[in-house]
C-alpha cells in the first residue's frame, strides 16, 4: 500500500499507481484524499475490487469533478448519461457500447472547449486475454525535451477538433468513433495550450498532441503538423509507456492533463471469455477536497 499521500504535490513519482484496501463506494472524505493525491501525483491510478453500482459510481465521480455526458448519446448507460458505455457485445449487429474508435493516442475530450481533466473506468467483464489501455506520462515527455525546445514550446496554442489526425478515415479501426451528421454539425475548432501547467500541482506536461490536435495558431499546416508528430513520436517512446490490464472490480482513473492512452484492438465477444464491458465517466475541473 502506498504511503498516505497528503495533498497533490509536484514529484518526480512513477507514473501509475495500484492503491490498496480502498472503496470508494465508502463516501469517506479520507479515501477520497487519497485518490486524489495518488491521481495527482502518478497520473494513472488503479484500485482493485470496487463493488460499485452504476449510481455509486455517477457519486464517486461527481465528488472527483464535474462528470460530461460523451457526444455518442446512444452508447450512454440507459439510466446514467454520464456513464459510456465500452464494449465489444454486439446486440442486433451493432456494439452496445464504443467498440472501435479510441485505438489511437489521444486524450478524453480534448476536442471541446474545457477538455476533461480525469476519466475513471469501472471494469464489469474483462475478456481473459487482451484489452489492455496504454498510456503515456506527458510531463515526463515534456521534462526530457532539451530546454531549448521546451522554450520554444512554450506559449503555443493548438487547435483541436473532433477526430484523429493520425488516421481521419471513417471506418478505420484507428479513427475515433464516426459520428452521425448531427453530431458532425456540432462540431467546433476549440484551442489549448500545447504545454499545459497542471491546475492542482503546476507540473507542465505536453497536452494533447495526438487525436484531436490538428493544427498550430501562428503556423503554416505542414509545419503544425510536422511540429506536432515529432511530438507525439517523442511523447509515446516506450520509455514513457505504461499499460493497465483489467481485472472485473477494476477502477482504474487516468488524468487527461498529463497523460495520452490508447486501447488496444479486441475482436467481437463471441461469448464470457472474451467479453468486456465497461463503465466510463470523464470529468471536468478539479475535486472538490473540501467537500
Ligand atoms: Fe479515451
Amino acid at each position: 500500500m502506498l504511503a498516505q499521500d497528503p495533498l497533490p504535490e509536484p514529484a518526480l513519482a512513477p507514473f501509475g499507481a495500484v492503491l490498496e484496501g480502498l472503496q470508494v463506494a465508502d463516501d469517506d472524505p479520507a479515501t477520497l484524499r487519497r485518490v486524489v493525491g495518488a491521481l495527482h501525483r502518478h497520473r494513472v491510478v488503479a484500485l482493485r475490487d470496487q463493488r460499485l453500482t452504476p449510481e455509486q459510481f455517477v457519486r464517486f465521480a461527481r465528488r472527483m469533478g464535474r462528470p460530461q455526458p460523451h457526444i455518442k448519446t446512444e452508447l450512454r448507460h440507459p439510466d446514467c448519461p454520464e456513464i459510456l458505455l465500452l464494449s465489444n457485445v454486439f446486440r442486433e449487429g451493432r456494439a452496445i457500447g464504443i467498440y472501435d474508435g479510441a485505438a489511437y493516442w489521444h486524450t478524453d475530450m480534448s476536442y471541446e472547449a474545457e477538455p476533461a481533466s480525469a476519466t475513471l473506468v469501472h471494469a464489469l467483464q474483462v475478456p481473459e486475454q487482451g484489452g489492455e489501455t496504454l498510456f503515456c506520462d506527458m510531463a515526463a515527455a515534456y521534462e526530457a525535451l532539451p530546454a531549448a525546445r521546451r522554450a520554444e514550446l512554450e506559449g503555443l496554442q493548438v487547435i483541436h477538433h473532433y477526430g484523429n489526425r493520425s488516421d481521419p478515415e471513417e471506418g478505420s479501426r484507428t479513427s475515433a468513433t464516426p459520428l452521425t451528421e448531427e453530431q458532425k454539425r456540432a462540431v467546433r475548432e476549440v484551442r489549448h495550450p500545447l504545454v499545459l501547467a497542471h491546475p492542482a500541482t503546476g507540473r507542465k506536461a505536453l497536452y494533447g498532441v495526438a487525436g484531436s490536435s490538428f493544427g498550430i495558431v501562428g503556423l503554416e499546416q505542414s509545419a503544425a503538423a510536422g511540429l506536432l508528430d515529432e511530438l507525439k513520436r517523442h511523447a509515446t517512446q516506450e520509455r514513457f509507456q505504461r499499460s493497465h490490464r483489467y481485472a472485473a472490480g477494476d477502477l482504474v482513473i487516468w488524468d487527461n492533463l498529463a497523460t495520452l492512452h490508447a486501447a488496444s484492438l479486441i475482436e467481437p465477444a463471441t461469448g464470457p471469455a472474451d467479453s468486456r464491458l465497461l463503465h466510463r465517466i470523464s470529468v471536468k475541473g478539479l475535486p472538490d477536497l473540501a467537500a
